[in-house]
């Protein structure tokens, strides 16, 4: 009898960090399962780069990126391109991560084609449809039409329940980028940064409701506590979004100690953020990641749909303002007891095994028995 195919789907940077550790853990079973991963390809470099770190290339790859379209577009070639690869492929179980237009895509694909569709980091959310743009919407659109819901954290589940999805179809896992953070941090253990003296303040910004004034607004107050506190480095990592670079290269290019580099690799981000003293984002993944690491997080939004962290004390939502950064950012750098009181938290969002707790559910759905995981609480 041939073995239940699972698609996985990715399409950004966080998909793929996301569901590396899934395909690998699929990967583990290849006796029980043949599991295919395919790209809409609506990240390239990025997308290539975070997949090559866990060993993985796509299987298929609908090469949709193109710069300066919009989200229709994406929407359009890559519900189209996904349509006619199931066709084509099959699959038994579609599963997708988050909150991105590819994910999104991968659902509704899935859903037209009947096919069960798994939902990884399930149930986050806001109370805007419209902040994170359009996150919010793809992540609650795919959450109407998910057969199984991979909610990483019991407010999350709670979420789910309370928009009526049933008891049986949602289990609470911990976030699959903790799993691929710690086996990162694990993997590469060589230090990055090291040689050089100085605290480290990373800066990540990428996010949409961002784009032009808030993001200048960010850069300019990173750059006021790079002056203030002089015995610290910037670094900047900055996203491939044109647009974001150009507002980023406007304030801080020039600056005598603010690095502007290309996104790192995802095992030596790892360790640029284990190195920091401080990180300043705007990122989902980056917001869940730093508290494993015990570095302070300032989130760069005003809202978040990972409220865990910040009410554990190990992150800060600053939102854009100026003058919120660089207070928060101040205190932080000049009081060892306000940073301690951060870094001493331990993470919400997981413990390392989400993705078994995946393949044991998406394994029964397919009348496949393998090992269960214990329940994270
Ligand atoms: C997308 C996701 C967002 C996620 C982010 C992660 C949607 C609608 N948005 O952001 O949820 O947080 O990815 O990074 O799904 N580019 C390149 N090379 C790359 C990647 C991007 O050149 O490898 C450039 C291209 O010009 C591209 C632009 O960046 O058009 C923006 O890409 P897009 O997928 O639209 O990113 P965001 O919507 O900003
Ligand atoms: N990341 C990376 N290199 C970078 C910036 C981020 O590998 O230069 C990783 C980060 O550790 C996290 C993921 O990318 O796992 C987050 O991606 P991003 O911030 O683009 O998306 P979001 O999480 O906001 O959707």
């Amino acid at each position: 009898m041939a073995k239940p195919k699972i698609a996985c789907v990715v399409g950004t940077r966080p998909d793929a960090i996301k569901s590396a550790p899934v395909v690998l853990e699929l990967q583990r079973f290849d006796s029980d399962f043949e599991t295919v991963l395919v790209s809409t390809g609506q990240h390239r470099e990025m997308l290539d780069q975070a997949l090559s770190a866990f060993g993985l290339a796509a299987d298929h790859e609908l090469a949709i990126m193109q710069h300066g379209q919009s989200l229709a577009e994406i929407t359009t070639k890559a519900l189209g391109g996904l349509d006619r690869l199931f066709a084509d492929i099959a699959p038994d179980y579609v599963v997708a991560q988050g909150d991105t237009t590819s994910t999104f895509c991968a659902s509704l694909a899935a859903f037209y084609r009947r096919i069960p569709f798994g939902h990884v980091e399930a149930g986050l959310r806001t109370p805007r449809i419209d902040n994170p743009f359009p996150e919010e919407f793809n992540r609650r659109a795919t959450g109407m039409i998910a057969t199984h819901h991979f909610p990483p954290t019991a407010w999350a589940a709670e979420n789910l329940r309370r928009e009526g999805v049933p008891e049986d179809r949602i289990l609470v896992t911990g976030n699959t980028g903790i799993d691929a953070v710690l086996q990162m941090a694990e993997r590469h253990p060589e230090g990055w940064f090291a040689d050089r003296p100085e605290r480290v303040v990373l800066l990540t910004t990428h996010r949409r409701d961002n784009w032009g004034e808030p993001q200048r607004q960010i850069a300019l107050a990173a750059r006021e506590l790079a002056d203030r506190h002089e015995d610290t480095l910037l670094v900047v990592a900055m996203h491939r979004n044109p647009q974001v670079r150009e507002t980023l290269r406007g304030v801080l290019e020039g600056h005598p100690r603010t690095m502007l580099i290309e996104p790192p690799e995802y095992e030596r981000f790892v360790k640029l953020m284990q190195r920091s003293t401080l990180i300043l984002t705007d990122s989902g993944g980056v917001q869940e990641e730093a508290p494993a690491f015990g570095v302070p997080v300032l989130v760069l939004r005003e809202t978040t749909e990972r409220p865990e962290g910040v009410e554990a004390g190990a992150a800060k939502l600053v939102g854009t303002d100026y003058t919120a950064i660089v207070t928060e950012g101040t205190r932080l750098l000049s009081d060892p007891a306000a940073h301690r009181a951060m870094s001493q938290v331990s993470s919400p969002y997981g413990d390392g095994r989400a993705s078994a707790r995946i393949r044991h559910v998406i394994g029964r759905a397919l009348g496949v028995e393998t090992p269960e995981a214990p329940p994270w609480t």
